[in-house]
């Protein structure tokens, strides 16, 4: 069948330019937690362009367009939907510009670049782009999702590192920010539009980043917390004694650990008794090992740490290679195995974590003593993933269950705990209902007027940030 949309992408673009079949296509319409559509095609520009050749061919033909990057999100906001309509925008092939400034420690990179290409690309001269995750994103996508990840803690979030953006618009029009400064306080700065709102705006070609020194060293230890109060105990103390080279700290409850050791046999149990929380705590420096040795200091601070804590701390751990960060990302595919899981990516204010995830357990001891709680996260950040697995079985109805759990947990941590629905995963159809529920109306209003210029006919994306579709 003739599809003159497809045929006029194709003259664009080239035969490599777009995928029609359903085996091409498949990997582009399964996300990597949620999400499964089907794609009237899928367009592959290689530059700046050719993005705004497609957005213009999808406008003039009325098509709506997701962008989609390595497809590695977890709520589903780069697939598209069921309807076979849409086609999907990847930035796979604008993959090729990584143009370094040393001295301003900044770097050019196109969106369509894995976050892995652009720090093996960064290391020989010393440097990387420390928003660090199990997953390998590509650049425009971090951006669109305001990526988070393990080091945040030291080096902030994606906006944190962010210094420019260009980005395509909805009709083809193509804004350049590039902006290379630190300081530049000049007005509006617009490219937060394009940060953290899913590519709803406009599709993100390119990127400033702020790049990092390399550690030249990195020392690792686990931490056994009998409870959460321990666990906030030592990260106040971490954070006054060693804050200068705190780098992680990353918190994984029994629970969360003990299907790791069932699904990954090459991977040691550090404890015969598994404590309530096993804490990840990582230090890094640029300091080299002839100047000070990490591994000595952390290991003496940690073992004073333990000595005061008493009945706190079970026991402290110097890790020897890596093997407690394997441990740490294996935990959302060794829960995955265990039978059906929901996942939640919430925060709350730090101190209060310990009284929430009580909450949480206390609610489902309650009301769904079926279903395990499986809690592991970045509590340096307020941030916990309250995985919850539970066996089909043992479930008349898993759909249901999955809408009751998320209603309730996350009106317990929006509205009892004055947090966040989604800590870092960003907004996507998983969680589109309670964006709905918790946004407030101006700033649904505001995304109306914004999107109204940015993208007029709302051809971007699969989530609405001004509401209902009109
Ligand atoms: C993690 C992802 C799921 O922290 O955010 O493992
Ligand atoms: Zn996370």
């Amino acid at each position: 069948m003739s599809d003159a949309l497809v045929d006029a992408l194709r003259r664009a673009l080239g035969e490599r330019g777009v995928l029609t079949s359903p085996e091409d296509r498949a990997r582009f319409e399964t996300g990597w937690r949620y999400g499964k559509g089907t794609a009237r095609c899928i367009a592959r520009p290689a530059s700046t362009d050719e993005v705004a050749t497609v957005l213009r061919l999808c406008d003039t033909h009325g098509a709506r367009v997701v962008a989609q990057g390595a497809n590695t999100g977890l709520v589903a906001a780069s697939t598209p939907d069921a309807g076979g309509a849409m086609v999907v925008l990847s930035l796979e092939r604008l993959n090729r510009t990584i143009d370094l400034d040393a001295h301003g420690r900044t770097v050019l990179v196109d969106g369509g670049v894995l976050l892995s290409q652009l720090n093996g690309a960064l290391a020989p001269h010393g440097f990387w782009f420390p928003v660090d995750l199990g997953a390998d994103p590509q650049i425009g996508g971090m951006v669109a999702t305001n990526t988070g990840g393990t080091r945040l803690l030291k080096y902030g979030d994606v906006r944190h590192n962010l210094l420019g953006v260009e980005v395509v618009l909805g009709d083809g029009r193509v804004l350049t920010l590039l902006n290379t400064l630190r300081k530049n306080n000049t007005g509006l700065d617009a490219k937060h539009l394009f940060v953290g709102t899913t590519g709803v705006f406009g599709v993100v070609t390119r990127a400033v980043l702020a790049v990092a020194p390399l550690p030249k060293q990195r020392a690792t230890a686990l931490v056994g917390c009998t409870g959460g109060s321990a666990v906030l105990e030592l990260l106040r103390t971490l954070e006054q004694g060693l804050g200068d080279v705190l780098s992680a700290f990353e918190v994984m409850s029994r629970n969360a650990i003990e299907p790791v050791f069932a699904h990954q046999p090459n991977l040691r149990r550090p404890w015969p008794e598994l404590p309530a929380y096993s804490v990840l705590v990582e230090a890094a420096t640029t300091l080299d090992g002839e100047d000070l040795d990490l591994a000595a200091l952390l290991e003496k601070f940690l073992g004073a740490h333990l000595e005061r804590a008493g009945d706190q701390v079970s026991d402290v751990l110097m890790a020897r290679g890596d093997e407690f960060w394997q441990i740490r990302h294996h935990i959302s595919e060794s829960l995955r195995s265990e039978g059906k899981m929901l996942a939640f990516d919430v925060s709350v204010p730090r101190s209060r974590l310990p009284a929430f995830t009580d909450a949480v357990a206390l609610l489902l001891q309650a009301e769904h003593p079926q279903v395990r709680l499986c809690d592991y996260g970045h509590w340096g950040d307020g941030g916990t993933h309250l995985n919850l697995v539970w066996r089909e079985a043992q479930v008349a109805d898993s759909a249901a269950l999955v809408r009751t759990l998320q209603s309730r947990i996350y009106d317990l941590a929006v509205r009892d705990f004055a947090g966040s629905y989604s800590a870092e995963h960003g907004i996507g159809p998983h969680n589109q209902a309670f964006y709905d529920r918790y946004t407030d109306a101006n700033v649904k209003a505001l995304c109306r007027v914004l999107g109204g210029f940015c993208d007029p006919a709302g051809r971007l994306g699969t989530v609405r940030l001004g509401g209902e579709r009109s």
